[in-house]
């Protein structure tokens, strides 16, 4: 009978080879271990945190163009959780930079009351109990506006707690002009699933999706990596 095949072929790469003729070399799954851990792992995280955590206004550029080139029509950027307005200006100033000011309304949303209480087990910080407390970042509305109003057209800002501010004016303008960026920094659990359970069905296919906490994790809505 022909041996079957292995679905799925051992990693041919050669520095997994070079790995494996170390871990021969070195006796012991402690003395493996901490080579490892040295020598292979750190050197690479410190690599990645390098490459993608040094400024996260580069994803913002890259999905930009992307759309700029590939997009025909008007569309939209949507931040959850503004506070003072630092990511929300920078957010504006790349539309600017990128002559895309026709095109690309940016809408912040947020409470300006700053962090709600917790409502769900899972907006509490499980490792270190170093919980948000209420009215944390609240933001400046007033003073936002109007530094907005003196430079930009572009944009909305839409005042409230994102289960009343998502509405259904607001998804309707989406047809329009559909998201290409989300940009989630809102903090809790509870917060990013009330804006997911409105916006689930107006996330067009290539849509990219930013969580703030998470490094390295920002996906197009398909799930294929960032460009
Ligand atoms: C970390 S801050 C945002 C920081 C901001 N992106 C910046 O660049 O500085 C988190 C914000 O989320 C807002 N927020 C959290 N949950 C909210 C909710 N359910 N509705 C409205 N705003 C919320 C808070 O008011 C707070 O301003």
């Amino acid at each position: 009978m022909q041996e079957m095949k292995t679905r799925y072929p051992p990693d041919k790469s050669p520095l997994i080879r070079i790995l494996r003729l170390v871990s021969m070399l070195l006796p012991g799954e402690y003395l493996k271990t901490v080579f490892y851990l040295n020598v292979i792992d750190l050197p690479r995280r410190v690599m990645r945190q390098a490459l993608f955590s040094f400024y996260r206004y580069d994803h913002v550029y890259a999905v930009l163009k992307e759309f700029k080139n590939q997009c025909v029509g008007p569309f939209s950027v949507l931040e959850f959780g503004t506070s003072d307005g630092y990511s929300f200006v920078k957010l504006l100033y790349a539309t600017r930079f990128l002559k895309l000011t026709d095109r690309v309304t940016v809408h912040t949303f947020d409470s300006f009351e700053g962090m709600p209480a917790a409502v769900d087990e899972k907006d509490k910080e499980w490792t270190s109990g170093d919980d948000w407390v209420p009215g944390q970042f609240k933001g400046r509305y007033e003073e936002l506006d109007a530094y907005c109003a003196a430079r930009y057209r572009n944009y909305r800002i839409h005042r409230g707690y994102f289960e009343n501010s998502i509405d259904d004016a607001f998804l309707k303008t989406l047809n329009r002009s559909p998201p290409a960026l989300i940009w989630r920094d809102c903090d809790y659990y509870s917060s990013a699933r009330a804006i997911f359970e409105r916006l689930i069905d107006r996330i067009p296919n290539g849509c990219v999706i930013y969580f703030d906490d998470i490094d390295n994790v920002h996906l197009h809505s398909d799930g294929s990596p960032l460009p």
